[in-house]
């Protein structure tokens, strides 16, 4: 591991615009102390597995107090560290050791909801009706002659109506109030100046302690349409390519942008300026870019990237037009295969690719297909390489760099995706993609908890011993070696990262593209093996043939 500080990427001012950051989905990353669940210290202990790899940055999913109705992402206070996860004492001397080893570290916050338990939703629960308490959330009297029915027919994204009603201090039926989740996730009331001073003193609260910025949960949700129409079944998010304009009552509304740039002040306060990232389901690349305006956010996923199949022709369409897109507003793209939410991209990419639909990404999406799992590895990889040689940052999901799968066979009764439930089972969740981390190949949890632990929170696959970290460490092809060997590459090469590319002409199963003289980037989506222009093999995805070719499904990095 001879990468060295010096090389950095996160060492510019504006780091964000190239970094490679890893996410750690808490739960599941290490745990420390031994009950089942990955804690701080768990994270802290493997830093330097971490810098290892060569990441420029980690983004921490929810780590706050929350009665975890869905896994941390329902807040009870965004100031303090969930006690199953350590303490704030503990957070800062990770966050501490993290910029030691010259690792920045971005965190998450959940603007859109909170928890039920947080003490200004029990204050409106207290006051009653009609109260000022009551205003700093989003609570109706329901329809129909009774008021039980709900204010409006907007829908979870989780399943079912978007209202919970409330009970009166007397017992009688009450009002309803907005979750857009699950019921234990009140939506906050955006229109109040309470909301958003108590948010921007949160960033503050985060950004003294040394944090680099935010990942901002739901980011397009918070702003309402306050006529509160009906969505009459409105599609949303549009499938990309879309030229449809929708006015969605909850999703997109314009005036969320408003929220942004205030934020975006409050960023700059810092030097050196801090960054947000967006997790913003638009569907439009264009509405996408628009949060991404010189004076709103630094960066935001781009998931119409992580949804296309592993086809040459729309991957070229989906890398223009987040590229041009994203070159409007002068923004960096930010590409991302997936993430705590989303089927993992080796089961995906198993599938027949022909087969994926616009907005497949669930593992309930996948799993009717037939799955072969060598081809859905070798296209991860040549997936992850062709997106860390593009313009523009990236993101790792943790065990991404091991080539997990989804765990596809969790037993119904063990899964504790909230999705599950609220869709009557249709929906098999997102617990598939956080499943305990393998560390080593030994061990009744693969190294994820001490031995003699409490069981894992979910069930880890007996598989995965073979892709155990310890397993692959310093085995030449392994998914983790070619990680550290990609990553490693990416922080010598100064035309990687934020920057332009250029197309090679090249046949229609392959993808080439050059940035600066002197690299080129190859992709063989098709059948038969190809030839390589002269050059220097820096990094490749998988072996080429004997012959020196680049097979099926596998990328290479060269030096021309
Ligand atoms: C985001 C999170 C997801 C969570 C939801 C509600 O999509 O990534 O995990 O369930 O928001 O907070």
């Amino acid at each position: 591991m001879s990468q060295t500080l010096s090389t950095r990427r996160n060492e510019t001012a504006e780091w964000w615009r190239s970094a490679v950051v890893y996410q750690v989905y808490p739960r599941s990353f290490a745990d420390s102390n031994g009950d089942g669940v990955g804690d701080v210290n768990g994270i802290r202990s493997k830093l330097p597995y971490l810098a290892a790899l060569g990441i420029d940055a980690v983004w921490i999913s929810p780590w706050y107090p929350s009665p975890m109705k869905d896994a941390g992402y329902d807040v009870s206070d965004y100031r303090d560290i969930e006690p199953i996860f350590g303490t704030l004492a503990e957070a800062d001397a990770m966050v501490a050791e993290a910029h030691a080893l010259g690792i920045k570290v971005i965190i998450d916050i959940v603007p859109n909801h909170t928890s039920d338990q947080h003490v200004l939703f029990q204050q409106a629960l207290a006051a009653g009706p009609g109260s000022p308490e009551r205003e700093r959330f989003i609570f109706k009297p329901g329809r129909g002659p009774l008021g039980d029915e709900p204010p409006t027919d907007w829908q979870s994204a989780f399943g079912g109506t978007a209202w919970s009603r409330t009970t009166n201090p007397d017992g009688t039926p009450g009002d309803w109030y907005l979750r857009l989740f699950t019921p234990e996730q009140p939506d906050v009331n955006w229109e109040h100046p309470d909301i958003r001073a108590e948010f921007e003193q949160t960033l503050r609260f985060w950004f003294d302690r040394g944090v680099d910025g935010f990942r901002i949960d739901v980011a397009h949700g918070l702003v309402k349409d306050q006529s509160f129409p009906d969505e009459d079944g409105m599609p949303f998010p549009l499938p990309l390519g879309t030229a449809e304009e929708v006015n969605h009552p909850h999703w997109d509304q314009p005036r969320v942008h408003e929220i942004y740039r205030a934020w975006r002040k409050v960023a700059d306060e810092y030097t050196p300026t801090r960054a947000f990232c967006g997790e913003i389901w638009v569907g439009r690349s264009d509405r996408l870019a628009a949060y991404l305006r010189p004076d709103e956010l630094h960066t935001a996923f781009n998931f119409d990237f992580l949804m296309t199949p592993w086809l040459a022709a729309p991957m070229k369409a989906v890398i223009d037009e987040t590229i041009n897109s994203h070159a409007a507003v002068g923004a960096p793209p930010t590409w991302v295969l997936g993430n705590h939410d989303l089927c993992r991209p080796v089961s995906r990419y198993a599938r027949p690719q022909e087969l994926v639909q616009p907005l497949d990404r669930f593992l309930s999406h996948y799993l009717p297909h037939p799955a072969d799992f060598a081809s859905g590895l070798r296209r991860a990889r040549a997936a992850a390489l062709m997106m860390f040689g593009l313009p523009g940052g990236a993101y790792v999901y943790q065990g991404e760099e091991l080539g997990l799968p989804e765990a596809e066979a969790i037993p119904f009764a063990a899964l504790q995706d909230p999705l599950v439930v609220q869709s009557g089972g249709e929906n098999l969740g997102r617990d598939g993609c956080r499943v305990p981390l393998p560390w080593t190949s030994a061990g009744e949890t693969y190294g994820f908890s001490p031995e003699g632990a409490e069981q894992p929170w979910l069930p880890q696959p007996t598989a995965w011993a073979d892709l155990a970290a310890d397993t692959q460490d310093g085995q030449q092809g392994s998914t983790l070696e070619f990680y550290r060997e990609a990553l490693r590459v990416r922080g010598q090469r100064a035309e990687l990262g934020d920057g332009a590319m250029t197309w090679i002409t090249t046949p229609d199963d392959v993808l080439a593209y050059t940035r600066g003289e002197h690299f080129q980037c190859w992709v063989n989506f098709g059948d038969a093996p190809i030839s390589l222009p002269e050059g220097e093999i820096l990094v490749a995805s998988g072996e080429l043939t004997a012959a020196g070719l680049l097979p099926r499904d596998t990328t290479v990095w060269l030096a021309v």
